[in-house]
């Protein structure tokens, strides 16, 4: 039996549009900002080793699982899994995995937004000049200025909600293709360019040291999960997004190779992010495990004393917001689809509710990093000493995508009918077939699973 299913918010003009927004929704601030502060946080090498192992071995099973089940269900994720639970004869409170998707996809934002807008009020930091000829010092004063302010976080996450509203209120097809097309490579030739300068500037080989060789006694469970979740954060797998965006996808695209193409841009976007930055930190004697600030403490010194750097320093940051942007706008799709599929609401009411509530959940990363540094309500808790920040990004990152994961492999791997699942996927390969089922079955739940005993002790 093939489900007929239709999109009523429209489809992608191509397979390849398709590729476009899933690799806009992944590549973003998850690429450049948080996986080189994570690495080194981490350790580095371990942590960059571990992440790509899960990259491979539960991301891409469940990118795949996530855009397949999308794509036969044809509408937002809560609607897609209670209409294939009920095609399967299952309970429909598989939608619950929507509804888990959506929350994250608010609490992801929430802060996602907060970020992205230090990079917009990095872009007009780079416009004025103030990096010209900067030192370190000079660099963690700018940035401690920016962050100790809610006022002017508040503008700026302000203004970054607004933008992302103004694309969905339009319909996410709308302008997400040219952003991507030339903007994403646009981003791409400014990281190289940026690992050129490392390379002849930095200390090169410090920083292929601190991010290639692993130090397997820095391999904790903590670790583990931390390299776990980032997989799933960069790949925008566990919330939805993915499945949102694969229900667009026409109906004779092929869902592996897709995926495979999106997942290996995005590691190496990342993998460049790295190789920009930590030379930079230990040329300069930076601390590499500084957290959230790393990038905005270590590039603007590139900028300040390359030949042009004003002017290259402000198109980096602006093409970071687009990155940024077309991440974010996935991030709140499938609720505005939701509320439009089920309330029969306009796109741009429903727009606007959500971009509020995500406004008002931001508030809290805001003061995160100025007034409100730690949830006294924590105090005794395992969530002990984390910031409202911190802890928006520990259960969505660590739990919720995670566990959204494992619940989009089990649903794809055992309870959609063997024949749906062929017929969907559309792999002719027997082999191949095969392994995705066997990684989509087995690997990836186990993986998960395994990972989050050995975080509570249980093995
Ligand atoms: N993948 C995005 C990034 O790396 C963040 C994201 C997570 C987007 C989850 C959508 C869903 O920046």
């Amino acid at each position: 039996m093939t489900a007929a299913r239709t999109s009523i918010h429209g489809y992608w003009s191509s397979r390849f549009v398709f590729v476009l927004a899933a690799a806009g929704s992944a590549v973003g601030l998850g690429n450049v900002w948080k996986f080189p502060y994570m690495a080194g946080d981490s350790g580095g090498g371990a942590f960059v080793l571990l992440y790509l192992v899960c990259i491979a071995l539960l991301g891409l099973p469940v990118m795949m699982s996530e855009v397949l089940l999308g794509r036969r269900g044809r509408s937002s994720p809560i609607n897609t899994m209670r209409a294939l639970a009920d095609e399967e004869n299952r309970s429909t409170a598989w939608s619950l995995l929507g509804v888990m998707g959506m929350l994250a996809g608010f609490m992801i934002l929430s802060f996602y937004s907060v970020i992205a807008g230090w990079t917009l009020a990095y872009v007009v930091e780079a416009a004025s000049g103030s990096f010209t000829g900067i030192s370190a010092q000079g660099v963690g004063e700018i940035f401690n200025r920016l962050v100790s302010d809610p006022l002017t976080l508040v503008f700026w996450h302000t203004l970054f909600i607004t933008l992302t509203m103004m694309v969905i209120l339009r319909g996410v097809r709308h302008g997400l293709e040219t952003a991507v097309r030339f903007l994403m490579p646009g981003l791409v030739v400014l990281i190289v360019i940026m690992v050129v300068y490392a390379l002849i500037e930095g200390d090169f080989s410090g920083g292929l040291r601190f991010l290639f060789t692993p130090d397997f006694s820095k391999i904790t469970p903590d670790v583990a999960l931390k390299a776990m979740g980032h997989a799933f954060f960069t790949l925008s797998l566990g919330m939805g997004a993915i499945m949102m965006y694969g229900s667009y996808l026409p109906a004779d695209a092929s869902i592996a190779s897709t995926s495979i193409q999106v997942a290996l841009a995005d590691t190496l976007i990342a993998i460049l992010a790295g190789l920009a930055i930590f030379p930079i930190v230990f040329a300069n004697g930076l601390e590499a495990a500084q957290g959230p600030g790393l990038i905005f403490t270590t590039l603007p010194l590139a900028f300040g004393h390359m030949p042009g750097g004003n002017l290259f320093g402000l198109l980096f940051f602006v093409l970071l917001v687009f990155a940024a942007w077309t991440s974010a706008i996935s991030l709140i799709e499938p609720a505005v689809a939701w509320m439009v599929e089920t309330f029969s609401m306009t796109r741009a009411r429903s727009s606007l509710i959500c971009g509020l509530v995500a406004w008002i959940v931001g508030l809290g990363t805001v003061l995160s990093f100025n007034r409100w540094p730690r949830i006294e309500l924590l105090e005794g808790t395992a969530f002990e000493g984390k910031s409202f920040f911190d802890l928006m990004d520990y259960l969505t990152s660590n739990i919720m995508l995670p566990l959204g994961g494992i619940l989009i492999c089990l649903f794809a791997g055992w309870i959609m009918s063997e024949s749906s699942r062929r017929d969907e996927l559309g792999i002719q390969h027997p082999a191949a077939y095969g392994l995705w089922r066997f990684l989509a079955r087995y690997v990836a739940p186990l993986g998960v699973v395994l990972i989050f005993l050995h975080v509570l002790g249980l093995v």
